[in-house]
């Protein structure tokens, strides 16, 4: 994927609301519209970053060592990899995504602890076996051995087009037993505002499919849940007190984690 800085782009208007300074002008145009039909917009990529390392976190507790993180995003102090390997120094982590500024940055990514190791894939989550092949996954995991499989605030940027759950099958398909699938995706469930958002992402020329709760579930197919099942991102095991109930009115994502059987 090419450069183009005059065009929003995803992983930058996510920066822009997490309080990066990786962003452009046509960037902030489109994160400032969005604002205007969705004012909670920042609380929804907060949680949303919250709950993947939450998530992550979790899974290096249960002895998870392998995390690939499809969709990284613009490194956001901590990454994955810092999470997790505080908990287990010795833990792999492969970052893939398709934005060239976020390979720019993927030096920063790569300062993992000396026993565990980070890798970077340039790739399109919508050809898989792009990512399954490449050399620096293949030489930084052990494909028998488990891994957690992150498409955190991915998938709504796959349209119906490009076969989205033949995409998640795929990668779950080349993953052995114990492992674990985590993702979060945007819906109009919850409160109308998220079918707006789709609607100035299309106009700002990037990509956007919200999806049902029963589209999202459909993700799982052949998984089993982990407690607390298909839930919101503020709902999956919070730290601390339970959110008011009027969170998911502000966030409008689903979140969920499962492990393959
Ligand atoms: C909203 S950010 C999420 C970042 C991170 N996963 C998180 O939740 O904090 C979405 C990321 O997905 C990436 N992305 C969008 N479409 C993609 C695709 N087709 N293939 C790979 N990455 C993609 C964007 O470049 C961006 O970095």
């Amino acid at each position: 994927m090419e450069f183009h800085p005059e065009v929003a782009h995803t992983a930058r208007v996510y920066d822009w609301w997490l309080g990066g300074s990786d962003n452009y002008e046509a960037d902030r145009v489109a994160a400032a519209r969005t604002e205007e039909v969705f004012p909670t917009i920042r609380v929804t990529a907060r949680k949303n970053r919250d709950f993947m390392l939450r998530a992550s976190r979790y899974l290096a507790e249960q002895g998870i060592r392998q995390f690939l993180d499809i969709g990284t995003g613009i490194p956001t102090e901590p990454n994955l990899h810092q999470v997790v390997q505080e908990i287990a120094p010795d833990a792999r982590v492969v970052y893939v995504d398709n934005d060239p500024l976020v390979l720019t940055h993927a030096r920063a990514l790569m300062c993992g602890t000396a026993t565990g190791r980070t890798a970077y894939v340039e790739a399109d989550v919508r050809q898989p076996d792009s990512i399954l092949g490449a050399s620096s996954l293949t030489e930084t995991f052990d494909m028998s051995q488990p891994v957690a499989v992150s498409l955190v605030s991915v998938m709504h940027f796959v349209e119906d087009q490009h076969d989205p759950y033949g995409v998640v099958a795929r990668i779950m398909a080349a993953v052995p037993r114990g492992s674990y699938l985590v993702m979060t995706h945007a819906t109009p469930d919850l409160g109308p505002e998220m079918l707006e958002v789709q609607r100035v992402y299309r106009e700002s020329g990037m990509p956007g499919q919200i999806r049902t709760r029963a589209e999202f579930e459909r993700f799982f197919t052949g998984l089993e849940w982990v407690e607390p099942g298909l839930t919101t991102p503020q709902r999956w095991r919070p730290d601390g007190v339970q959110p008011p109930a009027g969170m998911d009115a502000r966030v409008q994502f689903y979140a969920g984690v499962a492990r393959k059987p």
